[in-house]
């Protein structure tokens, strides 16, 4: 990086770069936004920029930084030249000496205007931003192939792992059935301190914002919008899906209680917060949603603990795909975003641009039509009669029970069923007919419960999945 960015070399550039080398003609770049990814973007481009030369034959510049409030102190970006910064962000992506935008704003807006700007002006733009993606990506992606530039988003969606582009090119000739995801790292945390300690939803919450895993409000995280926007993001990648992020069927964690989390153990599985993109019956139809699920303990994505993040494909050909590492985090995030600063780059000096994911117009069902097994935790009073009431409520909407397992818990009883596979239309049925007995003092959590017959260990999905 030049001296421009007000940085220090690195201690081995000299044996990187012998100082008769040519500098390679810079790529001049510019970042609007710099929080916690963007300064960690600046940090990385700053100490990679020498070696990152020498392999591409590309020196990268940074020549501005749009922030909205100049006078804010910016622990992340000390080594940042303050001369770069400007609070006119329109004027920086529109300055002639910009090569490339790399934006890190976050949201709606201003960062669609601005995008849309850069793109215009015939500027490849690099975004982590999922929300803007899940809502805008179809016309976004149609401005950057109108104007022969990229747009491109690796760091949108699991953070360091590569999913964007091996969905976009390396699986390009695969017929996708089904993308499985874990995509959100602070219900992830949450939930494995759940299982792995018994601590119940709160108590791991706290802990999660203790250690900066999740933030002071954490509904976006916990009610599964975060991971909604990057089910949609993957539908469209994995489907040409035109599916809204904000229109994503989505339940999220707060209702998952440590006696579940037992309950699950025992019965072999673990709960996780799962994105799932699917094609249903051979498509062209798809469902895209969020939910927590049992997972079988067997399952490749039951061993992804802690705040790390994993993308599970299903393939006709291909088989299964699992993707795992750091979904968020301002280092893991700047690495995606230099992978695609650096393809950015050199596309723009080739002259061409990656392809823009095909859409197409799909019909998302709801998950009222589709069907998966259920884990239903029920409190009724324990008296005569109870269990059978109960029975012929699931029977009455054709679900049928596959397991049920009783707990004394005082004068009441504790029931947790596990039926086979049902529609989710009669499942919801049987919890209203359920709430109406008198006996039944509460229905408790409802999960679907991911099986063999899943597709994911081993047998093709046939639309009926988790
Ligand atoms: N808040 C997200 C997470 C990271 O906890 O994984 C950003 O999408």
């Amino acid at each position: 990086m030049r001296a421009s960015a007000g940085r220090e070399k690195p201690a081995d550039f000299p044996s990187l770069v012998p100082a008769t080398s040519p500098r390679p003609a810079p790529v001049r770049v510019a970042l609007l936004g710099c929080g916690h990814v963007g300064s960690a973007v600046a940090d990385l481009l700053a100490l990679r920029a020498p070696e990152i030369a020498i392999r591409t034959g590309m020196y990268f510049e940074l020549v501005g930084v749009a922030v909205a409030d100049l006078s804010r102190e910016r622990p992340g970006a000390t080594a940042l030249d303050r001369a770069l910064f400007t609070s006119d962000a329109k004027a920086l992506v529109e300055r002639d000496d910009v090569d490339v935008v790399v934006e890190l704003i976050g949201g709606l807006d201003p960062a669609r205007t601005l995008v849309e700007a850069a793109l215009c002006k015939g500027k490849p733009v690099v975004t982590a931003n999922k929300v803007l993606l899940a809502q805008a990506g179809a016309e976004l992606s149609a401005i950057a192939s109108a104007h022969g530039v990229d747009l491109l988003y690796e760091a949108a969606v699991g953070g360091a792992i590569p999913v964007v582009r091996p969905l976009r090119e390396s699986l390009a000739g695969e017929r996708v059935l089904r993308v499985t995801g874990i995509l959100n790292g602070t219900t992830n945390y949450i939930l494995t301190r759940m299982t792995d300690d018994a601590m119940d939803y709160a108590d791991a919450l706290a802990e999660a914002q203790h250690l900066g895993l999740a933030e002071r409000d954490p509904s976006a995280d916990v009610s599964g919008d975060d991971a909604a926007a990057k089910a949609a993001i993957l539908a469209a990648l994995a489907f040409g899906s035109d599916v809204l992020g904000t229109t994503v069927s989505r339940e999220g964690i707060t209702g998952i209680r440590a006696l579940d989390v037992a309950h699950a153990s025992r019965l072999g599985y673990v709960i996780k917060l799962l994105a799932v993109a699917e094609l249903l019956d051979g498509g062209p139809d798809v469902s895209v949603r969020v939910h927590p699920a049992m997972v079988p303990a067997a399952h490749p994505l039951a061993s992804v603990r802690g705040a790390f993040n994993a993308v599970f494909v299903e393939g006709e050909a291909c088989g299964e795909i699992m993707l795992y590492g750091r979904g968020a985090g301002g280092a893991p995030t700047a690495s995606a975003v230099l992978g695609d600063l650096i393809d950015a780059a050199r596309n723009l000096r080739a002259g061409s641009h990656a392809p823009a994911p095909h859409r197409a117009k799909t019909t998302v069902r709801p998950p009222s039509e589709l069907s998966a097994a259920f884990y239903i935790s029920l409190d009724v009073l324990d008296r005569p009669g109870v269990l059978a009431a109960v029975a012929a409520a699931f029977g009455a909407h054709g679900v049928s029970i596959r397991a049920m397992e009783q707990e004394g818990v005082g004068r009441e009883a504790r029931l947790v069923f596990l039926t086979h596979s049902a529609r989710e239309g009669d499942v919801r049925a049987t919890l209203e007919t359920l709430r109406e007995i008198e006996t039944v003092e509460r229905v408790g959590t409802v999960l679907r419960v991911i099986g063999p017959g899943d597709g994911a260990l081993g047998q093709a999905p046939t639309g009926t999945g988790a």
